[in-house]
């Protein structure tokens, strides 16, 4: 079977990188008992953490880690994230749940820092524009600081909005970016611009290793369907019958990654020697292409679910933007 039933089809790819047939749903409720057998009790458990854990990302990354055997300290300050995304790890013997917020330091011991704390879409890191910046500025400089006490490897969650409003296409990693530094989005942009600075300083200086991650745009089970993105905004408008938006004429393109693609891509870089940034992108797609994958994949979803289908795009005209 392909693992779709009430959820995403790739659910269970996702967490075990099987087929199997017991993560059907795509809150994986009901599987705790089955995740905690299938445990790899046997690996190396090196002790790792994942800042932002119990957020969408960070949640798909603390499944993979636990299942590969490691001990996970899931550090969260909830701002965006929720317990329940990790939940089914509580009281297993290899996971820890702490609530700290990054601007505050921290004192633990472990070997490899994925560090993915801060709000992701626009609505959530324009809402406090001064927390935002501090999560990524002194955030991420306590977190190098542990890195370093302790002797570990940081991996940055890093984005391709370092790229800014990019003037060349598709970006490539030596692209400095065309970035506002005082628009709107710049608490994150420049945010994150700077945390990789705070990395290579730490890199060259006191020789941290450290791993860079640019994230472009992701979607799966866990994401916030008010996120203000194409992806969720296709899927509420699809589930609420309505014709889904496209801003401009529809032949822009996006980057879209399904989360445990990334999730992969995040652990091969953690475990590999590169220590410049790395692009984590799939193939770029025209929205217009975009929108008859999901509408394949939603009308699946309404003949199952007896929601209604969704109704042609309508096009809408504005401005384009990467994200
Ligand atoms: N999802 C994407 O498409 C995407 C794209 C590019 C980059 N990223 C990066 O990946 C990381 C994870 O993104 P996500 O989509 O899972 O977002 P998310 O909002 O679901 O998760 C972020 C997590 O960080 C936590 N957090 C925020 N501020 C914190 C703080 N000060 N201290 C402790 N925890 C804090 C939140 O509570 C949440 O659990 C982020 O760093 C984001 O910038 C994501």
């Amino acid at each position: 079977m392909d693992g779709r039933v009430n959820g995403w089809r790739r659910e269970c790819r996702a967490l075990c990188g099987q087929q199997c047939h017991f993560l059907e749903c795509s809150e994986g409720v009901g599987v705790k008992a089955e995740l905690w057998t299938r445990t790899n009790a046997q690996g190396s458990r090196e002790p790792l953490s994942v800042t932002g854990g119990a957020g969408f990302v960070g949640s798909h990354l603390t499944d993979k880690l636990m299942m590969d055997g490691h001990e996970v300290t899931v550090v969260d300050n909830f701002f965006t994230g929720r317990k329940r995304n990790v939940e089914h790890w509580i009281g297993h013997e290899n996971f820890e749940l702490i609530n700290h917020d990054v601007v505050e330091p921290l004192y633990i011991e472990v070997d490899q820092i994925y560090h993915l704390a801060s709000p992701a879409s626009p609505p959530n890191y324009m809402y406090n524009p001064i927390k935002t910046l501090k999560t990524n500025t002194i955030g991420t400089l306590n977190m190098l600081g542990l890195a370093k006490r302790v002797g570990a490897r940081l991996l940055l969650a890093s984005t391709s909005e370092v790229y800014g409003d990019p003037e060349v296409h598709p970006q490539s990693e030596d692209y400095w970016g065309h970035v506002n530094p005082i628009g709107p989005r710049a608490c994150y942009d420049e945010g994150k611009r700077v945390a990789e600075t705070m990395c290579y300083a730490y890199m060259k200086q006191e020789g941290v290793e450290v791993r860079v991650a640019r994230i472009f745009n992701t979607f799966g089970p866990r994401m916030h369907m008010n996120d203000g993105r194409v992806v969720s905004n296709f899927i509420l408008q699809a589930l609420q019958g309505e014709p889904l938006t496209v801003y401009g004429s529809g032949s822009q393109t996006r980057a879209f990654q399904y989360v445990s693609d990334l999730v992969n891509g995040l652990v091969a870089l953690m475990n590999s020697n590169v220590s410049s940034p790395v692009n984590l992108v799939p193939l770029e797609e025209g929205l217009n292409k975009a929108i008859h994958y999901f509408r394949k994949e939603l009308e699946y979803q309404a003949n199952n679910q007896y929601i209604p289908k969704p109704k042609p795009a309508r096009i809408k005209k504005g401005r384009t933007r990467h994200n």
